[in-house]
């Protein structure tokens, strides 16, 4: 069994388990030679207090909360078909919970306090045990008190391999992040304002790859990386540009996409999102080359360098191997019979919104924003994670949802639960319709998704900047 001292490694224990008709059809893709049942991992995640060098360079340390120690937490890996058993034992000193974000797991293992568990008390623990069903780039974070506990640390990743992976030279993560930092590299105290809450959210001053601020990534001439993007901030979108690369999008949120070029050469990154990237590193030994942000043009700033090392290039460019993923297996929405949704964003500054119903009664913009509440979907704004479903779904039937940002903000939505297809954006369809967990939707923005309700339970659907969660931007879908 894992010990409390050992932080990073899974246990090297694969025990097998008695395996439920769902969990064997889906290991009979991946035989283990000379093993006849699926194996198990097993992670122990202690969130706690830690402080970190996460600035660097002469700065003093940063004080944060996290899981075992390190920021991100510890990286959970499963190969497609293994069940992963995660005990979690909460030294936080305060009420926590642990989310899988984008893992089409069952309710009960959710993470979300009041709907699908209680809160882990300080003191105490919970253990998450399921089969993750799709391989992909996932990750984990708390589900109490959201905007606190992932801005000063909480969050980790979750890598479910595929039967066989794409053949490159190196398997990335690159872990976004977006901190507000005092100029003595402490976490500004800054949570739960208002005008984070009605404007973009927590957005910070300082962005960190892995949980350090970044200058170089080397690289040699001629690798193939496959490099997966995961966005853990509260509120920053990445739009980044790899100058003389040519990267292809492999997947979004964990579920694999044809490969292809980024619109622009532009990679968008919402909060939440995660976007796997396969990378020629075409360029010349000892060369450099800069990845820049520019969401906002007027602002771009440099993340970081690709340093060249001298050695000859590994293969020759351009990329030629097969970098396709094989499909997850998802259920095929049937647009044909699909119930429809029309659901509207409203509020924040800048808005329309007069008013919402809040706690049950119609509320004043005024009275809202005084009880801290600035945000509505079709009308009501939420004031806990438990509270009357948007709307009830059969299970096994299509829902298709038509979404409206009747806001001036950028809100990338995110439903627990499932992905859906993205099947429009402003009435145009959308090339592949990819599975997505995480829309992000521009000001004014129509989009419409859909899903097959095939999970039952009570789901969140919300806004992924997390200070507008705090700030009403969430509902609840009830499936039965
Ligand atoms: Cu990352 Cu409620 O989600
Ligand atoms: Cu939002």
């Amino acid at each position: 069994m894992t010990t409390r001292h050992s932080h990073f490694a899974p246990s090297p224990t694969r025990r097998r388990f008695i395996a439920g008709a769902g969990a064997m059809a889906a290991f009979a893709l991946t035989p283990a030679p000379g093993t006849a049942a699926p194996s198990r991992r097993d992670y122990r995640l202690i969130p706690a207090a830690a402080t970190l060098p996460l600035v660097g360079a002469g700065q003093p340390p940063t004080a944060l909360w996290c899981f075992n120690g390190s920021v991100p937490g510890p990286e959970i890996r499963v190969r497609l078909g293994e069940r992963l058993r995660v005990a979690v034992d909460n030294r936080l000193g305060r009420d926590t919970t642990v989310h899988w974000h984008g893992l089409r797991i069952a309710n009960a293992m959710d993470g979300v306090p009041g709907l699908t568990q209680k809160p882990i008390a300080a003191g105490a623990g919970f253990v998450y045990e399921f089969t993750p069903p799709d391989a992909g780039t996932f990750w984990y974070h708390p589900h109490v008190a959201t905007s606190e506990q992932l801005g000063r640390g909480l969050y980790g990743v979750v890598i479910v391999d595929e039967p066989s992976p794409i053949a490159v030279d190196r398997d990335v993560v690159w872990v976004l992040d977006d901190w507000r930092l005092t100029r003595e590299a402490a976490v500004h105290e800054s949570f739960g304002n208002l005008r984070d809450a009605s404007h973009a959210g927590r957005i910070g001053n300082t962005v960190t790859i892995n949980g350090r601020v970044p200058d170089t990534f080397a690289v040699r001439a001629g690798e193939h990386v496959r490099l997966r993007l995961v966005n853990t901030a509260n509120a920053r979108i990445f739009t980044l540009t790899f100058e003389g690369h040519a990267p292809q999008i492999i997947a979004l949120d964990g579920q694999p996409v044809a490969p292809h070029a980024p619109e622009g050469g532009r990679v968008v990154v919402a909060p939440a999102q995660r976007v796997d990237l396969v990378v020629d590193m075409a360029g010349d030994p000892d060369s450099r080359h800069r990845v820049i942000d520019s969401r906002d043009p007027r602002r771009p700033f440099r993340l970081v360098d690709l340093v060249y090392d001298r050695a000859p290039p590994l293969h020759a460019s351009p990329l030629d191997a097969p970098v396709r993923l094989a499909a997850n297996r998802l259920p095929e929405p049937d647009l044909a019979t699909a119930r429809r949704h029309d659901i509207v964003l409203a509020g924040g500054a800048m808005g329309r919104m007069r008013s919402a119903i809040l706690d049950g009664a119609r509320t004043d913009i005024r009275e809202m924003v005084a009880r801290g509440k600035a945000w509505s979907i079709n009308d009501v704004a939420a004031h806990a994670m438990a509270m009357t479903p948007l709307a009830t779904m059969q299970r096994g039937r299509t829902q298709l949802l038509r979404i409206r940002n009747d806001t001036v903000w950028p809100h990338p939505m995110h439903l627990h639960g499932f992905h859906f297809r993205l099947l429009s954006r402003n009435g145009a369809p959308v090339a592949q319709r990819p599975w997505l967990d995480t829309v992000l939707m521009e000001r004014g923005e129509t989009v419409e998704v859909a899903f097959v309700a095939d999970n039952p339970g009570d789901w969140l659907f919300h806004c992924h900047v997390l200070e507008h969660v705090e700030a009403g931007m969430l509902a609840v879908f009830r499936v039965t």
